[in-house]
Order: C-alpha cells, then sequence, then structure tokens
C-alpha cells in the first residue's frame, strides 16, 4: 500500500516535471527528475557532521532535497534556491520545515543575506550550468564561490564527460574539483563532482 502510493508520487513528480521541461526545456535541463540513486550519491558528499547551512541549488521536485534530509541534515539548516514558482509551491507543501527559496541562482547572496543565513558548509546543485550561457555560468558560479566558507564543498552532477564547471572557470574562481563518482542507475547515467575553494584542497588533487 505504502509502496504503491510512492510509486504513484513518483510518476506525479515525473508527469510536473516533463511538463515544466516541454515548458522551459533550457531552465529545466533534463527531461526527468533525479532518480534515487544520483540523489543519494549527491548528499553523500557532504560532511553532515560539520556546522553550517546546506544550499540546494535547482531542487525541482525535491529529490535531491529529501536525500539531504535522509542523510541527516536538518531541515532548519537547509535552504532551497529554485526559480520556478510551480516546484516552489510543491516543494513547500512537501517539505515544510524547509526554506524554500523562490529565486535566481545568479542572487545566491542577495538571497542568503536576505534570509539571515550563514556559513554556507555546502552547496549541492541540479542547474544545468553546461546549457547555461557562459555569462550565466560565471554569474552562478562567482555567487556559489562567494558564499562558500573556506571548507565549504560545491556538489554539482552532469549527465555529459565533461566537467560541470569549465577548468578555465574553476581556476578563476579558485574552485578546483574532481568526479567523485558515476551513478549509472539514473536516466540518463550522472557523473558526480565535488568542487572546493583553494588549488591545495584536500582530496581534490586531479582539478577539473
Ligand atoms: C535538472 S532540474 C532539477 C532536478 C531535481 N534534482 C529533481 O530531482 O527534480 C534543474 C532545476 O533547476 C532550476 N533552475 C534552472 N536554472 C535556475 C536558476 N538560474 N536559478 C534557480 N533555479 C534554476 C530549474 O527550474 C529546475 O527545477
Amino acid at each position: 500500500m505504502i509502496q504503491q502510493m510512492s510509486r504513484r508520487l513518483r510518476e506525479r513528480d515525473e508527469i510536473r516535471f516533463f511538463l515544466q521541461w516541454l515548458r522551459r526545456p533550457g531552465q529545466v535541463g533534463a527531461v526527468a527528475p533525479s532518480g534515487r540513486a544520483l540523489a543519494a550519491a549527491l548528499a553523500a558528499g557532504i560532511d553532515t557532521e560539520a556546522s553550517g547551512a546546506v544550499i540546494e541549488l535547482g531542487p525541482g521536485t525535491g529529490r535531491v532535497t529529501k536525500a539531504l534530509l535522509d542523510a541527516g541534515i536538518a531541515p532548519a539548516d537547509l535552504v532551497a534556491v529554485e526559480r520556478n514558482a510551480s516546484f516552489c509551491e510543491m516543494l513547500r507543501r512537501r517539505f515544510p520545515g524547509v526554506r524554500i527559496v523562490r529565486g535566481e541562482a545568479r542572487s545566491l547572496e542577495r538571497l542568503l543575506r536576505r534570509e539571515g543565513v550563514g556559513p554556507v558548509k555546502a552547496v549541492v546543485s541540479s542547474l544545468p550550468l553546461l546549457n547555461m550561457p557562459p555569462a550565466q555560468r560565471r554569474a552562478v558560479l562567482s555567487a556559489v564561490a562567494a558564499v562558500l566558507g573556506d571548507d565549504g564543498v560545491l556538489v554539482q552532477y552532469t549527465y555529459g564527460q565533461a566537467a560541470p564547471v569549465p577548468r578555465a572557470l574553476g581556476a578563476e574562481l579558485g574552485l578546483t574539483g574532481r568526479r567523485t563518482g558515476w551513478v549509472l542507475a539514473n536516466l540518463p547515467p550522472a557523473a558526480v563532482w565535488c568542487y572546493r575553494r583553494g588549488a591545495s584542497a584536500p582530496g581534490l588533487s586531479r582539478a577539473a
């Protein structure tokens, strides 16, 4: 019974997501929400013991939001920034304890200041970075680099072989990253990348 209900909910997510993709393919960036395995892999990139806020960019239907909560992030420490009004409305109903901020990732610094959020230990992004025009991608990543604390991490997935943060841009913003895994059980399969500030970030020797 519970399994049936959860399957129906997932099917509805898939339909809602697909309809939003039809309306704004470039912004939504995928035809289906993240699968459970991908969401769990993203959440695994975060140190749940460290203090600080976790910012989710582009939560969509909330698959990653749920995985972050399941991994032990307290709802009060999670702030989800989404620009699609329909997704925001659904996320507020589904995750009443999580702060859902309707807004542009490019304006992250201003949004977090307005919400009184800080320091930030992690940014988990489902944004379609490689679909964005270069100026927008640069603006989003500059905002992320500006809010991340010294030990902070940016966790980002991508569907291609290429790094989600182009090497030159990462170097300019002081973000060093590496692919931490592939999730084949996702449609399409996805690569998870973790970025930290500073070229000598521990464990991130293979620069993107
Ligand atoms: C690939 S989808 C996210 C999928 C999500 N993980 C899920 O499972 O439903 C990307 C999301 O990023 C949002 N988005 C795209 N560009 C954005 C921006 N500049 N600022 C905030 N949200 C954005 C889209 O509205 C969409 O919900």
